[in-house]
């Protein structure tokens, strides 16, 4: 925290108005000046798949040395959807809108940290995935981002990829999170039977924002898994929630195998991330998921 007689640090983001980059501007909005390249701003749009727009926004802000990546076409059946499509909305924003911010980056002399996925993986592992497993996506979403990685780690720049998976926050955000799906599904009573062999490795948001600062203050380069570096099945985290948040519902058992019968898309089974790269070198320590899952706040939902 900064007393008043210091002045903030400029950084340029994307996405920072969604479900992760709002809470880093909630809780890091006194610490960082954040100048924000939205698509959606009233009076001076960005849209990271035009390089113009990108390239002047960058040269527009010299004081900011560190661009945060987070904007990406996060809808993975919406992905699936156009699959093999490069003029597609998810293959433009997550590639050709990386890519853009990588040769501005490169322009303006300024670093990236780039905010990645466990769906780069085929999630057939057994084990919970390490940085030096190589990338194998099944889907359009994961392949995209499995792209945007590989211009981000060929640059000519300082870089530094997050990869994440499953994020929860303490509160509610519109686009509701994993934690927050399942305790709607457990307060509406229409929680559908929760995947005993589907294995994720839920990320709690609020610490986060603190990883993302640390990379910020250290300037550390390189490829991390930034999760909570736990593995847990949907099962026994919505059993975990429901006794947590005294939600008093009867989760029940299921098993991916059958949904899998009805999904269209490829599903990976195991998307958990070991995370001890990260934690050898952080300055404080990632709370346990059931430490996280004690911090979610009341009232759970928004609308
Ligand atoms: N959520 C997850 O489950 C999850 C899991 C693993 C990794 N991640 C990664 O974490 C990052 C953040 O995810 P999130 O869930 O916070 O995303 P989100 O809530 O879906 O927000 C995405 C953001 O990207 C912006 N955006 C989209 N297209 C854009 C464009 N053409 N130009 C400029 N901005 C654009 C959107 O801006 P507007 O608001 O203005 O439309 C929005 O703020 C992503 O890189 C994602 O791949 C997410």
């Amino acid at each position: 925290m900064l007393d008043q007689n210091q002045s903030k640090t400029a950084v340029i983001t994307t996405g920072l108005n969604g479900l992760i980059g709002s809470k880093l501007a909630t809780d890091f909005g006194m610490t960082y000046d954040f100048t924000n390249l939205d698509i959606t701003h009233p009076t001076q749009p960005t849209d990271i798949t035009q390089y113009d727009q990108v390239a002047t926004r960058l040269e527009a802000l010299p004081a900011a040395s560190q661009v945060i990546h987070f904007a990406a076409y996060t809808d993975v059946t919406g992905a699936w959807n156009q699959r093999e499509n490069k003029t597609g909305l998810a293959y433009q924003v997550n590639v050709e809108g990386t890519k853009n911010l990588i040769k501005a980056c490169q322009a303006t002399g300024k670093s990236l940290i780039h905010i990645s996925t466990a769906f780069v993986f085929n999630g057939e592992n057994a084990q919970s995935y390490v940085e030096s497993d190589p990338v194998s996506p099944i889907e359009w979403y994961g392949q995209t981002k499995a792209w945007a990685e590989a211009a981000v780690q060929t640059a000519e720049i300082p870089w530094t990829i997050l990869r994440i998976d499953m994020p929860f926050r303490s509160e509610a955000f519109p686009k509701l999170d994993f934690a927050h799906k399942i305790i709607k599904g457990m307060v509406t009573g229409e929680l559908h039977p929760q995947f005993t062999d589907h294995y994720v490795g839920p990320t709690f948001i609020d610490d986060f924002v603190k990883v993302i600062d640390f990379m910020l203050r250290t300037h550390t380069t390189g490829l991390f898994h930034a999760s909570s570096g736990e593995k847990w099945s949907d099962f026994e985290f919505a059993k975990m929630l429901n006794l947590a948040l005294k939600l008093n519902f009867e989760v029940k058992p299921g098993d991916l195998t059958s949904y899998l019968a009805s999904l269209e898309r490829p599903y990976q089974k195991n998307t958990s991330l070991n995370c001890e790269r990260l934690k050898k070198i952080l300055d404080f320590e990632l709370k346990t998921v059931e430490q996280a899952v004690s911090e979610i706040k009341q009232p759970w939902l928004i609308n």
